[in-house]
């Protein structure tokens, strides 16, 4: 007989609700265990007990910390990806769970939303690229991965309630194609419902959302889960596509799909097909990552191998922004007594931002990082310049300020490491200001009058108004929440061991009017936002509206220079492809982004400039060259007409060929 035809009607309900905050019933009777989900996306969180948000406080739990979402997608490495998806399973199977409620992937929209950092990126096409490889690599590990938020969850103002307004072609065009990456490329086993509504319903129980688009046109075959506490309903989320209810609450029996759900079908209300149709699903999902038989992947955690790519990706996500008179690399030579100044050259980040939090078994800080590298060969003094405390008076801030100044004028090089952290880049609140917070841009300027010889770094998870560290800094480096090897990369950066070659997968502005989600659209909005926005998110706006940003999208330098010729396209029904050359001119071997951006010569209507269909990351020795080939698929540009444009360049606006 089924397994599902041995279960009675309540057993199956356990299937569909939470039953501890990270975990379903189980039926132990039927050798079905219960589905064990953990958060999140930057490794396995701590554990809690069944019913308690308090953690256990266990020495077990500790793991890999992981660079962020967003530090991953400024790799523009899918490999990269592809390896951290590997990692993040192995470790979620490690620690004894199922379900790993990564990765986040929707659209930065506006550089305060809380939860950017856990994001990727404000360009759809890099989404593509680089969360499919996530999703295959954690389910490698015989477990699933969660794809989420599902749909429109760009802001956390109001996140619980908050309805999101947007046209159809902006959601085809930019908020879904991530999502239906993870499906077609990426053959997600879950997603998660999000909390907000869309066009008046709430996400969890939107038709429009899991049923039409989700299971109807991309055939998903997976399950829906909702965010913890987003299910309103019984009979509509049932209806509309949701398979599990999670929530925050410990009466597990009083949840939408809990004893109202018995009592439903009890009365005839719903249909228990229904409810068969989802255990269906769940016993599906069980078997492929072999919960009901065996051999099941053990996975490991805490490995050298997963730290040491954590390495790897952090270095290759860190943003050379500004080089002036190539100030970077530097020579440990060329000074003997360094100053460090800002709080994030000395804080961890890991524990903090929401349900990202990481319980990391280590983390470097930039501080400790560059005391690694230097390994006790010079003068190294730190001061903090700033506090972060809400009840500092100003008396202290400036004495914090005067102490940094003096270190600073006594020393020969200041390396200024500053930005936010998870007080601001966080889960259930939005960012209120642009600008770097605590005075930073006063400090960096008046460091700059006693020691030019600065070095400004900002560590955060979204764009901040980085206008003074551009005019007063020697360099400007651009760093991420980047996991436990985090300040290793860094010192890796800074002193040349390492050729940066990340780029910014999300467009800085001058300033925050200039945004168009803050220009156009509405942002936080109120009980509804409007994305009057449309498509032009990001890039696609600044480009078209000639506003000139401070950093554009897919910017960032290196050590090398890089030369591109020879660009040649042939094209067949599915794809152009495109084959040239890449040097590398210089003395130093390097990485460079090939970016390809597609303009349509005659849109109908009001189209985006040009807009990223390709790219690829390329190592290129020193005085060498490489050739690349660049595929597009038409499926990516079906939308355009038949006369178009390719862009070539190392950003959205480094455009070295057009053909
Ligand atoms: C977050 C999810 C997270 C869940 C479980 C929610 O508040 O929005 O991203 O996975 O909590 O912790």
């Amino acid at each position: 007989m089924k397994l599902i035809e041995q279960m009675t009607l309540e057993e199956k309900i356990g299937l569909l609700h939470g039953d501890g905050f990270f975990q379903t019933k189980g039926v132990k009777r039927l050798g079905i265990p219960p589905l064990k989900m953990s958060d999140g996306p930057m490794g396995v969180r701590h554990d809690f007990p069944k019913a308690s948000w308090i953690a256990k406080g266990l020495s077990s739990d500790y793991v890999t910390y992981f660079p962020s979402n967003t530090a991953l997608a400024a790799t523009w490495n899918p490999e990269l990806a592809y390896i951290f998806g590997q990692d993040l399973g192995a470790e979620t199977r490690g620690r004894g769970k199922d379900v790993i409620l990564a990765p986040g992937i929707n659209i930065i929209r506006h550089p305060f939303c809380g939860r950017n950092f856990e994001y990727m990126s404000e360009d759809p096409f890099l989404i593509t690229k680089m969360a499919p490889p996530i999703v295959r690599g954690i389910q490698e590990n015989d477990v699933a991965a969660c794809v989420k938020h599902f749909a429109l969850n760009n802001q956390e103002t109001n996140r619980l309630e908050v309805n999101v307004e947007v046209d159809d072609q902006a959601l085809e065009e930019i908020y879904l194609p991530g999502f239906k990456a993870c499906v077609d490329e990426g053959d997600a086993y879950t997603f998660m419902g999000a909390y907000n509504k869309f066009r008046g319903d709430y996400a969890c129980e939107s038709t429009f959302l899991l049923q039409d688009i989700l299971r109807g046109r991309w055939g998903y075959d997976g399950i829906v889960i909702s965010d913890w506490g987003a299910c309103h309903s019984t009979d509509q989320a049932m209806e509309a596509g949701l398979d599990i209810e999670m929530s925050v609450t410990d009466d597990f029996d009083s949840y939408y799909y809990a004893d109202s759900l018995y009592q439903k079908v009890m009365d005839g209300i719903i249909d228990e097909a229904l409810v068969d149709e989802k255990v269906e699903r769940i016993l599906h999902l069980m078997e492929h990552i072999h919960m009901l038989e065996g051999p099941r992947k053990k996975g490991n955690y805490n490995s050298y191998e997963h730290q040491t790519n954590t390495l790897i990706t952090a270095e290759e996500s860190i943003v050379l922004l500004e080089n002036k008179a190539n100030f970077l690399p530097l020579n440990p030579d060329d000074y003997q007594r360094i100053a460090v100044i800002g709080d994030n050259a000395n804080r961890q980040h890991s524990l903090g931002g929401g349900s990202a939090e990481i319980k990391a078994l280590y983390e470097k800080t930039p501080l400790a990082g560059i005391h690694h590298y230097l390994g006790g060969n010079h003068q190294i003094t730190y001061v903090q310049g700033y506090s972060c405390e809400a009840d500092v008076t100003q008396d202290q801030q400036s004495n914090l300020r005067m102490t940094a100044l003096r270190m600073a004028s006594q020393n020969d090089l200041v390396i200024f490491v500053g930005g936010l952290n998870h007080d601001f880049d966080t889960e259930g609140k939005d960012r209120q200001s642009y600008q770097l917070p605590f005075g930073q841009d006063r400090l960096i300027q008046e460091l700059h009058a006693v020691n030019s010889n600065l070095l400004v770094v900002n560590m955060s998870g979204s764009a901040v108004d980085l206008t003074i560290a551009k005019t007063y800094s020697k360099a400007l480096i651009h760093t991420w929440y980047n996991g436990m090897e985090g300040g290793t990369a860094l010192a890796n950066v800074i002193f040349g061991k390492v050729n940066p070659s990340g780029k910014l997968p999300f467009t800085m502005a001058k300033a925050l009017i200039d945004y168009p989600s803050e220009r156009l659209g509405e942002f936080p909005g109120d009980e509804t936002v409007h994305y009057h926005e449309g498509v032009f998110v990001g890039y696609r706006y600044f480009d078209y509206e000639q506003i000139e940003p401070l950093y554009v999208f897919g910017h960032g330098l290196n050590y090398s220079q890089f030369a591109l010729s020879d660009i040649e396209k042939t094209e067949n029904e599915e794809t152009f492809t495109f084959t040239m050359t890449l040097k590398n001119t210089s003395v130093v071997d390097g990485k460079e982004v090939i970016q390809v951006y597609v303009e349509d010569e005659e849109p109908k209507g009001k189209r985006p400039i040009r807009e990223l269909k390709g790219f690829k990351k390329v190592f290129v020795a020193a005085k060498s060259e490489e050739s690349v080939t660049i595929t597009i698929d038409k499926k990516d540009i079906a939308h355009l007409s038949q006369k178009l444009k390719f862009h070539f360049g190392f950003s959205s606006r480094d455009i070295k060929m057009i053909i």
